[in-house]
């Protein structure tokens, strides 16, 4: 009889502000994800310290623990706030150091993209750059992109997310993602 594997889903988020809505959104979409039987990780980019890229720095120590979290899990979902339309600089930089080691938590994972904003839009313009790079790196990216706009009314008191439509959407990233791994 086959053995039932629970699916690891790491979370990383492009914002490192303690009160981040996005921080709000990722743990929303976590209890989605436990709730259809995934294990959650989150993944704290402002624990690996990781310093601003060029090509005359010595690898940090912390990318291989880094790599080596990304790789423990079977898919990855970046929930991010959009900067000026693109994505936020500790995001790309920790994406770009990411690919200076091997590439295989790109290659032979899923990957998901959330956004939040106060906004009425939805942080469109940042997940559509963070989809380019990540299809740019070779990875697999769920057609299910979770936007969030007017923030304030998305979630209720137990901070689930509630909003149309991205809570249908996260519903549709959860079992896509799932579904696939
Ligand atoms: C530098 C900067 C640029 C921003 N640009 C955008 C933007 O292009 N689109 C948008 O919807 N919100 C934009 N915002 C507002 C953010 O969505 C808002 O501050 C949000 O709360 C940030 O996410 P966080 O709460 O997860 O840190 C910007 C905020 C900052 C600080």
């Amino acid at each position: 009889m086959p053995t039932k594997i629970t699916p690891k889903i790491g979370f990383i988020c492009g914002s490192l502000r303690k009160q981040s809505i996005n921080k709000k959104l990722e743990n929303a979409l976590a209890k989605r994800f436990t709730r259809a039987g995934a294990k959650c990780i989150y993944i704290d980019l402002g624990e690996y310290d990781l310093p601003l890229f060029h090509g005359d720095l010595d690898t940090p120590e912390n990318l291989k623990a880094l790599t080596a979290k990304l790789r423990y899990c079977d898919g990855i979902v970046i929930v991010s706030p959009e900067y000026n339309g693109g994505l936020p600089p500790v995001l790309k930089n920790a994406i770009d150091w990411t690919t200076t080691d091997d590439m295989t938590h790109f290659h032979d994972r899923y990957w998901g993209i959330a956004s939040c904003t106060p906004g009425p839009m939805s942080g469109i313009m940042g997940m559509r750059q963070i989809n380019y790079i990540l299809n740019r790196v070779g990875t697999h990216v769920s057609p299910f992109q979770v936007g969030v706009g007017n923030a304030d009314k998305a979630f209720d008191a137990d901070g689930e997310l509630i909003g149309a439509p991205g809570a249908s959407i996260a519903d549709n990233l959860v079992a896509d993602m799932l579904a696939r791994i």
